[in-house]
C-alpha cells in the first residue's frame, strides 16, 4: 500500500465508525491530512467535547488524550500510539506537589495543561502556553505556584511583575535543546527573517526572539504577517506544516534538534491499527479522577472570560 491508499482507507474507516480523529499541531503532516481537526491540546479537546462522534482517536501525547477524556467522559478516547508520552508531564511527581501545597497554604497552584490527570487534581487552576498570562492576571491571589515549566513560567513572570510567582525545576526538553549558538547562526543566515519562539524555549533564548508565543500564535504570525521569510523556534513540524499553508514564503527551523520524538512517534499505520481494533489504548479514568482533575480546567475557563 502506498501513502495515498493508507490515508483513503482510513477516512474511509473513520466515516464508517464515526470517529473524530484529533491531530496536535506537532503530528507529522500525514497525519494532519487524514485528522478532523488539528491544534491544540486544549482547543482539540474542546472540539473533541463539541463533536457527534462517540469515539475519538487522539494523535498527540498521553496528557492530551486524558484531557479529552476529562472533558468529554462519555465518549470512548483512544491514544492512537500508546508509548507517546511527554517528559515534561511525566517530570513532576504529584506526592511533591501535594507537600508544596501543604508547605505554602497561601499559594494558588497553577498547572500548565501538559502534565497529568494525577497532578491537575492537585492544583487549583489550568492554563494553556496561550492563555497563561491572561489566566493568572486574572486570579484574585497574587500568590503563585507554578508547574511544571519554569520556562514558561518565567515569561509569564516577567509579563506580570505583580505576581509573585513561584516556580518548580521543570521543563521541555525538546525546546530546551535550542541554543544561544542557534540564535546567533540563523541570524547570520537568514538576516531579514523575524525569529518567533516558543516561551517553552529557556529564558535566555527567549529574550533573543522578536515575537513570543505559542504555537498556534506562531503559527498565526507567520500566516498574516507581511515578512516573507520566518525563523522558527519551536518543534520542528511547524515549519513543514507552515511551508504547505503559505507557498509563498519561506520559513526555516532555528535549530534542527528543536524535534519532540514522542509526538513524531504516531505514524499512519499506528491510527489505522486504531480504527481496525487493533492498536492505540482506550484511556480509561475513573469517574472521581475525571471530575477531580476537571476542576482546574473549569476554572480555566472561568478565570478567561
Ligand atoms: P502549545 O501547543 O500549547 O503551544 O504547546 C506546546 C507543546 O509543547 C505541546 O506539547
Ligand atoms: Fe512534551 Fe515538549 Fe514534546 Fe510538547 S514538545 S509533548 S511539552 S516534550
Amino acid at each position: 500500500m502506498i501513502i495515498r491508499e493508507l490515508q483513503e482507507e482510513i477516512i474511509r474507516l473513520k466515516k464508517e465508525k464515526g470517529v473524530c480523529i484529533l491531530a496536535h499541531a506537532y503530528q507529522r503532516h500525514d497525519i494532519w491530512e487524514i485528522a478532523d481537526y488539528v491544534g491544540d491540546s486544549f482547543g482539540l479537546s474542546q472540539k473533541a467535547a463539541e463533536v457527534n462522534d462517540k469515539i475519538v482517536i487522539m494523535c498527540g501525547v498521553r496528557f492530551m488524550a486524558e484531557t479529552v477524556k476529562i472533558l468529554s467522559p462519555n465518549k470512548t478516547v483512544f491514544l492512537a500510539n500508546p508509548a507517546a508520552g511527554c517528559p515534561m508531564a511525566d517530570q513532576m511527581d504529584s506526592d511533591l506537589i501535594a507537600q508544596m501545597k501543604e508547605d505554602l497554604p497561601d499559594y494558588t497552584i497553577v498547572a500548565y495543561i501538559n502534565t497529568t490527570a494525577e497532578l491537575k487534581k492537585i492544583c487549583d487552576v489550568c492554563v494553556t502556553s496561550s492563555s497563561a498570562v491572561n489566566i493568572m492576571r486574572n486570579i484574585p491571589n497574587d500568590k503563585i505556584l507554578f508547574i511544571p515549566d519554569c520556562n514558561l513560567g518565567d515569561w509569564v513572570s516577567k509579563q506580570l511583575p505583580e505576581k509573585e510567582i513561584k516556580l518548580v525545576r521543570g521543563g521541555c526538553p525538546t525546546h530546551l535543546r535550542i541554543t544561544r549558538h542557534d540564535v546567533e547562526r540563523a541570524r547570520k543566515l537568514y538576516p531579514n527573517a523575524p525569529i518567533l519562539m516558543h516561551p517553552e524555549c529557556h529564558p535566555s533564548i527567549v529574550e533573543m526572539a522578536d515575537f513570543v508565543g505559542s504555537t498556534t500564535e506562531i503559527m498565526s504570525y507567520a500566516e498574516k504577517g507581511t515578512d516573507s521569510e520566518y525563523i522558527i523556534g519551536t518543534e520542528n513540524s511547524i515549519v513543514e506544516h507552515l511551508q504547505f499553508k503559505c507557498p509563498e514564503k519561506r520559513f526555516y527551523a532555528l535549530s534542527k534538534d528543536c524535534v519532540c520524538h514522542n509526538m513524531q512517534a504516531t505514524t499512519l499505520t499506528d491510527v489505522y491499527n486504531c480504527l481496525k481494533g487493533v492498536g492505540g489504548e482506550e484511556i480509561v479514568m475513573s469517574d472521581e479522577l475525571i471530575s477531580s482533575s476537571r476542576k482546574c480546567i473549569d476554572e480555566m475557563l472561568r478565570l478567561g472570560q
